[in-house]
This record gives structure tokens, sequence and C-alpha cells, in this order.
């Protein structure tokens, strides 16, 4: 088995068009911008909210909170050859070293999508997974009527296993979510 992930730093991972990288706090009021469309807030409930800077530093060290206690990690995804500008993140989160699985997630500026770049950044993310965290299992979830997600997972190789109905309140309404797994036999036969 390779050596397992040790939180010690975030690795930069690389596609064919994008850089991630670790979040600073030089990336507050780009994650304001990602946040602020309504097309992006429409499935995802922000908790700590992003709305001001001071929130937007706040979210990021909440999130570093997470990679401190070797139980979640998250990429700012950027343009290879770009100016290093966060347009949206990816990460995984709930990494269970007795169950080998964690659950994934990302988000993109809206002005960037449909030009297949989360599909990348998941292809990568999940390889490095695989690889780094010795896991069975990722897995993701969504809200049922997010096809552009629900896209991104299938192209990846995702399977839909089963959904839980009406389980999230979400912007005043409760939603069923779509619950997604990809399991390690099935990636290896997919590489
Ligand atoms: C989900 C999200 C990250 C996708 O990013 P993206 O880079 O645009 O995704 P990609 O371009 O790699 O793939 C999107 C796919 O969904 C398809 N798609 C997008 N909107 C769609 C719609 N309304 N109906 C059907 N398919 C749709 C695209 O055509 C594409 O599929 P294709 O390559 O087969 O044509 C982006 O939409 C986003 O940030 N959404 C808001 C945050 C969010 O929902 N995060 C995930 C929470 S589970």
């Amino acid at each position: 088995m390779a050596v397992l992930f040790d939180f010690s730093h975030l690795p930069i991972l690389e596609t064919e068009r994008l850089r991630l990288r670790a979040i600073t706090h030089a990336d507050a009021q780009a994650l304001i911008d990602l946040f602020a469309h309504p097309d992006v807030q429409q499935y995802i409930i922000l908790e700590p909210p992003c709305g001001t800077l001071d929130e937007a530093v706040a979210f990021i060290d909440w999130m570093s909170g997470h990679f401190l206690n070797r139980a979640a990690a998250r990429w700012a995804i950027t343009l290879k050859g770009g100016d290093d500008r966060l347009i949206g993140t990816i990460g995984f989160h709930f990494w269970s070293r007795e169950h080998r699985r964690v659950d994934i997630g990302y988000d993109l500026n809206r002005a960037y999508w449909g030009r297949g770049y989360v599909t990348e950044a998941t292809h990568t993310l999940v390889r490095w997974c695989f690889d780094n965290l010795d896991l069975h299992r990722v897995q993701a979830d969504c809200t049922a009527g997010n096809l552009a997600s629900e896209r991104v997972l299938e192209k990846v190789g995702f399977t839909h296993e089963g959904t839980w109905r009406e389980s999230i309140f979400e912007h005043g309404r409760f939603v069923d979510i779509k619950q997604y797994g990809l399991l390690r036999r099935e990636y290896l036969g997919k590489r």
C-alpha cells in the first residue's frame, strides 16, 4: 500500500487545462464572487456564509481547520497559464479511514460553466484520492435537479445509487438528494 496522505501540505494537482492549489486569504474576494451568483447558490447551502470579506476569510479558516484536523482538503481551481485567480473549488471531506471512503464536492464561477473544467478537475481529484488515501470508495451527493453536477459525476464514472427523499431543507423547501458512488474496482476497470 502506498504511504497515506499525511496532511503536511496540500499538493498542487495539474490537469490538462487547470492547476489546483491551496486556498489562501488572498482568494477571499474571488470566493465572494463565486458564491454571489444565484445559479451557483441554487443547489448549495453555504454554512458558514461567504458574502463579505470577513465571512470569506472565516470561511477559508473553517476549511483550513478541517485540513488541520486531517478530515478534509479543498483546492482552488485556477486556469493553467492564467493569472492564478480562483475560479472554483474542489475537494474531499468526511474521510473515513475505517470504511476507506471520502465524499467529494465542487463549485465553479458561473462565467466558466460548460467548458468541461469541473469534469476534468474531478477526474484528477478522484485519481488522487484513490492513489493517496487508500480508498475503497468515493461518493458524492447532489440535489435532484442539479443536472450539471449529475452529469459531471456520470462522466467521471459514478453510479447513481439511490435518492434520499426530501432529506435536506434547502432554500425554503425540502429537496431530494441523489447519492452517487464509485468503487475502486470500477475506477481501476475504467482507467
Ligand atoms: C456543477 C458544476 C460545478 C459543473 O461545472 P462545469 O465545469 O460547468 O461542468 P462540466 O462542463 O465539466 O460538465 C457539465 C455537464 O453538465 C451538462 N449540463 C449543464 N447544465 C445542464 C442542464 N441544465 N441539463 C442537462 N445537462 C446539463 C453539460 O452539458 C455538461 O455535460 P456534457 O459535457 O455531456 O455536455 C457547476 O455547474 C456549478 O458550479 N454549479 C453550482 C455549484 C454546485 O452545484 N456544486 C455541486 C453541488 S453537488
